[in-house]
C-alpha cells in the first residue's frame, strides 16, 4: 500500500511563470511545518539546488566526503544492502552511524528516473507512531542506548561505523527518531524487537510513495519521517543528494 504525496510545491506559478523566491521559501517552511517533507516539481533546469539547501541549515558531507552524493547504481556493489544498486532499502532514517546529531534534512533530486517500474522514495511521519507508544515503550526508547551499525555498502567503501544513541532522542528543537531494520544491533529476543516490527508494518500501511520526474526535488524532516526504496530495473536512474544539519 502507498498513497500519492500531498505536500507538493510547485516552483512555477498558476501562469506558468517562475514562483516569487520569498513566497517559494515561505510556503516551502509551512509545507514542511505541517508534513515534514516537500515535493517540488515544476523545477526549471536552471534551478540551484545546491543554494536552495544552504538556505536550511549547514551541509553535512555523505560518507564519501562529497557534499553532494550521487545515488545511482556502482558497479561491484550489487550483492550488498546499499543505496548504489537496484535493489530495495528498508525503512531507515539517516545518520544513526554518526556520532553526532542525525542530519535534519535530506534533499534528492533527480536528474534521470527510472523507467518502468520501481525506483520510487517512499516516505512515512513517525510522529503519530510515537504519540501512541505507551509510557513503558516510550521509557524503552527513550532510556536504552541501543548499538547501531553501519551499513554492508558503505562498510565496504572502508568505513565500519558503530555508535550508541537511543530511537527516541529529545531536543530543543524536537524529537529525534533513529531507526534501521538492520542496523540496530540487538538479539532476537530484545524487547525493541516487537517494537521495530510494528513500526516497519506502520511504515508500509502509511507510506506515500514520490515517483520522479526530471529536475523534481524531495526534501524531508530526517528527524521525523522514515524513508526507503522500491526495487527498480533501469540502471541508468539518477539523483542527486544532499544532507543538512540542523
Ligand atoms: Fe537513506
Amino acid at each position: 500500500m502507498s498513497s500519492s504525496p500531498i505536500s507538493i510545491l510547485s516552483q512555477t506559478d498558476f501562469n506558468g511563470d517562475p514562483l516569487d523566491e520569498e513566497l517559494l521559501q515561505r510556503t516551502f517552511r509551512q509545507l514542511m511545518d505541517e508534513h515534514g517533507y516537500v515535493l517540488m516539481c515544476n523545477v526549471p533546469d536552471s534551478f540551484d539546488q545546491v543554494k536552495f539547501c544552504r538556505g536550511l541549515g549547514g551541509f553535512v558531507p555523505n560518507y564519501t566526503g562529497a557534499v553532494v552524493g550521487d545515488v545511482r547504481p556502482e558497479p561491484g556493489m550489487d550483492d550488498v544492502y546499499h543505496a548504489g544498486n537496484t535493489r530495495p532499502l528498508t525503512p531507515h532514517s539517516e545518520g544513526y552511524d554518526f556520532t553526532v546529531l542525525p542530519p535534519r534534512y535530506i534533499a534528492l533530486w533527480c536528474v534521470t528516473p527510472a523507467s518502468g517500474p520501481g525506483g520510487e522514495t517512499t516516505l512515512a511521519d513517525t510522529a503519530p507512531w510515537v504519540a501512541e507508544l505507551d509510557e513503558r515503550e516510550r521509557e524503552l526508547l527513550e532510556g536504552t542506548e541501543f548499538e547501531w551499525k553501519t551499513t554492508e555498502g558503505v562498510n565496504r567503501l572502508g568505513l565500519d561505523l558503530h555508535t550508541k544513541h537511543p530511537v527516541l532522542e529529545q531536543h530543543a528543537d524536537g524529537m529525534i527518531v533513529r531507526f534501521s531494520c538492520n542496523n540496530l544491533v540487538r538479539a532476537d529476543d530484545d524487547e525493541v524487537v516487537p517494537l521495530q516490527e510494528r513500526w516497519k508494518e506502520n511504515f508500509y500501511r502509511d507510506q506515500i510513495s514520490i515517483d520522479y520526474h526530471p529536475n523534481d526535488m524531495l526534501v524531508w524532516d530526517n528527524w521525523r519521517l522514515l524513508h526507503a526504496r522500491n526495487a527498480f530495473s533501469d540502471r541508468s536512474r539518477h539523483l542527486r543528494r544532499i544532507q543538512i544539519a540542523n
